[in-house]
């Protein structure tokens, strides 16, 4: 049995997964602002670095596993949001590394989302200052653009971080499988603020999904579980797991695969 550190785990897809894993016997350390065993606020370097120092003080050094699913989605503070679904993830997401190389063999699931490639217009800008570290002016620019551009910038951007890394020694080399899943509109609280919203509300609802209806966080946190423990897993690397109804496929068939020439 392993001991995996899960984010946002109070609610929604975080809940779904840290519910699956103690059900397998599994150690969940679930972090969140509030109804968690480790209560930090994601949005702010303090809060960050108080759920670091817990998680590693919690599982002495060792993880097995991290999910970073905290997250906000619209009508949210856009600036909020910035700090919130790409530094509440990427932040953790380095300094939990080193314990997780403790393990020998770790897996990550980020939680990415559909609406990377599905809404059009994702602002390049904004996903570069993510990219590049620099967090002021991600917060500035998301204030700029908005919540919804927001949201599909931060979860680009924490995609691209997952493939940049996910190959290099520090990560595969290191004994450390990083993947992310990128869900398709999932009834939970995050979605429900989104529905109860006039201007998202019919957005959402309007937005194709070919299966029909939302998913359910259970059938995301099945996926999540089967990539943090399951042996067919084992040989996924950098990659984003589409889970969404098939939304992408409709919407860009031919996006994917992406070729390139020499
Ligand atoms: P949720 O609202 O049910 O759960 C999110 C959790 O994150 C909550 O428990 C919340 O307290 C926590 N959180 C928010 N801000 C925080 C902060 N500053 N510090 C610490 N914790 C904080 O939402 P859901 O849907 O389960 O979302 C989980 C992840 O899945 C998010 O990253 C979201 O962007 C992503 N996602 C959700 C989709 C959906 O349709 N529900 C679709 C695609 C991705």
């Amino acid at each position: 049995m392993g001991t995996f550190a899960i984010t946002g785990s109070a609610s929604g897809i975080g809940a779904a997964t840290a519910a699956r894993l103690e059900a397998a016997g599994h150690d969940v350390i679930g972090v969140d602002v509030r109804g968690a065993e480790i209560e930090a606020d994601l949005a702010h370097p303090a809060g960050r670095s108080s759920a670091v120092t817990a998680v590693l003080e919690r599982c002495q050094g060792t993880l097995d596993g991290f999910v970073p699913s905290a997250g906000v989605g619209p009508p949210f503070d856009p600036a909020t949001m910035a700090a919130v679904n790409y530094f509440g993830a990427q932040v953790l997401l380095e300094q939990l590394r080193p314990a997780l190389a403790a393990s020998g063999d770790a897996q990550v699931v980020a939680v990415s989302s559909n609406s990377t490639t599905t809404q059009p217009s994702v602002p390049a800008q904004l996903v570069e200052a993510f990219l590049s570290g620099d967090e002021p002016e991600a917060r500035s620019l998301a204030a700029q653009l908005g919540d919804a551009a927001t949201y599909a910038a931060s979860k680009t951007a924490l995609a691209r971080w997952v493939r940049r890394h996910a190959p290099t020694a520090e990560w595969a080399g290191s004994g450390i499988r990083l993947n992310a899943i990128a869900p398709g509109a999932t009834m939970t609280p995050l979605l429900q603020a989104g529905l109860d919203d006039d201007t998202f509300g019919p957005l959402i609802s309007g937005f194709p999904v070919p299966t029909g209806g939302f998913g359910d966080p259970d059938q995301i946190a099945a996926w999540i579980e089967f990539m943090l423990c399951d042996n067919g897993a084992r040989f996924m690397c950098g990659a984003i797991v589409f889970v969404d109804g098939g939304t992408d496929a409709l919407v860009r068939p031919d996006a994917w695969p992406a070729t390139y020439d020499l």
